[in-house]
């Protein structure tokens, strides 16, 4: 169920959000506010290391020596944090690896900085995300 509160903020602060607003077509105010704050509770959870969930991409080149088993092997190390993996071949030489986790935060950043720091990754992001219990 929704409540309603009332806000108050500067007017300088408020055109702000509104251009905010704009940009990430939000249908209205609730609707970012409410977007805003379930990002800074993940954020939270991230930080208090409590169970969540992410999303890890990976764009590695798969003729790089050995790489394509470091990938899979350091996998193998957190198969308790992955729930599933998803590889499609780009191009020629590209891979891109998209990786679903579930764990303990610092499990998971582990995971998505040892996957980082391996020689051949072109570029890698970690999306934090939440099992839930405070989003809804
Ligand atoms: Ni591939």
């Amino acid at each position: 169920m929704l409540k309603r509160f009332t806000v108050s903020m500067e007017d300088s602060l408020l055109t702000d959000f509104d251009d905010f607003i704009q940009e990430r077509h939000y249908q209205n105010r609730s609707e970012a506010l409410r977007d805003l704050i379930r990002n800074k509770i993940i954020e939270k959870e991230w930080q208090a290391d409590k169970d969540v969930m992410g999303v890890i991409s990976l764009v590695y080149d798969h003729h790089h020596p050995k790489l394509q088993e470091k990938v899979t092997e350091l996998q193998h190390d957190f198969h308790h944090q992955i729930v599933s993996t998803t590889h499609v071949h780009m191009d020629h030489n590209n891979c891109l690896e998209v990786i679903i986790v579930r764990g303990k935060a610092h499990q998971v950043q582990g995971l998505a900085d040892n996957l980082r720091a391996l020689r051949g990754v072109r570029s890698s992001s970690l999306s934090m995300g939440s099992t839930g219990e405070n989003l809804h």
